[in-house]
């Protein structure tokens, strides 16, 4: 079959594909009319043979690009050996991938999940397991506080502290006990922390909430109140940890370590494993039978995930994260200052953001159409999360991309943002500089 007849019959398969989509998939997502069909490094590939820049990365879950070597190798191998063996048993990998954690974060014991939500789930079960046992199995100690504009997941607990009320009043009534903190304001979270709360939970990146960073003074002062209380400090690295600042975890930005930090999206490379990895104190909380799930830890998805930590050392891809995202920053300030519509330049590392001062979900959609791969969030702000091994080549062409966008799309009408108020946002903006 010659090269043509294989992509006429490829956009056959896939419009059939997309036809059965339509007609049997539950209605919960909006995609353009392209199918997807493979990916190379940080490139992706549609059923037209048309090629994309990746710099969404399967929101963040990708970073090591699409079908790294070994990644594949690894995948291949364990496929033949073992995919699922249940956490009846013991694997060869969960305890050298639970160590690997624990040097990374700095942290003790580490509790496997299928997706972020479930690690968000168990971290809020762990809080209020261990705020029983201090209490002695009085249930006062309950309460959970977050910040507005947070995102924690989809499930009832991780939505009962995710703020946006789009996500959450459908589903009403929610686990009781939480409350959210206004971003950053160290006054409010104060008013707001006593000792009936048993866990604070911040993402020190929101991700969702349009690429705000939790400003250090605000993170020592939620250290110091979850000590004083015996409450959990737990951050949500789901999104922005595990390499993506140019760090291990975001908050090694600050002195102070969290008790709990959650991880999935790009820990297995790509397939679906999560984590939560919590200080002796709170991990001693557990006992066998409190907490457990069939499929979170197999050995298949634990050896993708060790190889990825240790490509991810091996290859010095921190270092890469930093440089890559310092030339990606620099050149997003510099579109900044050629269109006005740019509010402001969010993020660090390869988590990156344009603040626009309207709707920017039309911007992502050109930008597809023009064959960038980006995403609009919390429906002002262009996020930008590529792969940690790109290079320098590929800045420049998202660049170039990017600003072909901005100058080519029609402007929407201007909004009041939602989001960090103006003061939070400059405290934001004052650490990204400081770095
Ligand atoms: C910070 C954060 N927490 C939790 C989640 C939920 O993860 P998952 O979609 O794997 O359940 C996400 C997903 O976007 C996230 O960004």
């Amino acid at each position: 079959m010659n090269s043509r007849s294989k992509i006429h019959n490829s956009r056959k398969n896939a419009a059939a594909a997309r036809r059965a989509e339509a007609r049997h998939l539950m209605n919960t997502y909006k995609r353009p009319p392209v199918t997807l069909t493979h990916g190379r490094g940080c490139y992706l590939f549609d059923d037209s043979g048309k090629k994309y820049l990746d710099f969404l990365g399967g929101i963040a879950v990708n970073a090591l690009g699409h079908a790294h070597p070994r990644l594949v190798r690894v995948v291949r191998r364990e496929a033949a050996r073992a995919i699922h063996l249940s956490n009846l048993f013991h694997n060869p990998y969960q305890g050298p991938l639970a160590r690997k954690l624990a040097r990374w974060s700095g942290l003790d014991r580490v509790f496997f999940t299928n997706s972020g939500t479930e690690a968000i789930e168990g971290a809020l079960k762990l809080a209020r397991v261990h705020a029983g046992k201090r209490n002695n199995g009085g249930g006062k100690q309950c309460r959970f506080l977050a910040l507005e504009n947070s995102f924690h997941g989809r499930t009832f607990g991780a939505l009962a502290i995710t703020s946006s009320a789009k996500y959450r009043e459908p589903y009403e009534p929610l686990v009781p006990g939480a409350e959210f903190v206004r971003f950053n304001d160290v006054a409010d979270l104060e008013k707001k922390f006593d000792a009936t709360v048993c866990a604070i939970v911040l993402e020190p990146i929101q991700g969702e909430g349009g690429v705000a960073s939790v400003s250090e003074v605000f993170y020592q002062r939620a250290r110091e109140l979850a000590t004083r209380h015996g409450a959990a400090l737990i951050a949500d690295e789901i999104q922005c940890g595990l390499g993506r600042t140019g760090r291990y975890f975001a908050y090694q930005n600050f002195t102070a370590k969290p008790d709990i930090v959650t991880v999935a999206k790009p820990l297995a490379g790509g397939l679906p494993l999560g984590a939560f990895i919590a200080n002796e104190e709170f991990a001693s909380a557990f006992s066998p039978g409190l907490h457990g799930t069939t499929f979170g830890g197999g050995p298949l998805v634990c050896a993708a995930a060790l190889e990825f930590l240790t490509i991810v050392e091996e290859e010095k891809l921190l270092a890469n994260v930093r440089a890559r995202g310092a030339e990606l920053r620099a050149g997003l300030e510099k579109l900044a200052a050629k269109f006005d519509f740019i509010r402001e330049v969010r993020g660090e590392g390869l988590i990156l953001g344009l603040e626009l001062a309207g709707d920017a979900n039309e911007y992502a959609r050109e930008a597809f159409r023009r064959g960038l791969v980006i995403n609009c969030t919390h429906d002002h702000v262009l996020r930008f999360l590529p792969a940690f091994n790109i290079t320098t080549r590929h800045v420049r062409e998202f660049l170039g991309g990017l600003e072909s966008v901005l100058a080519g799309t029609p402007r929407p009408a201007e909004q009041p943002q939602p989001g960090p108020a103006p003061a939070a946002r400059a405290s934001g903006m004052a650490r990204a500089a400081a770095q």
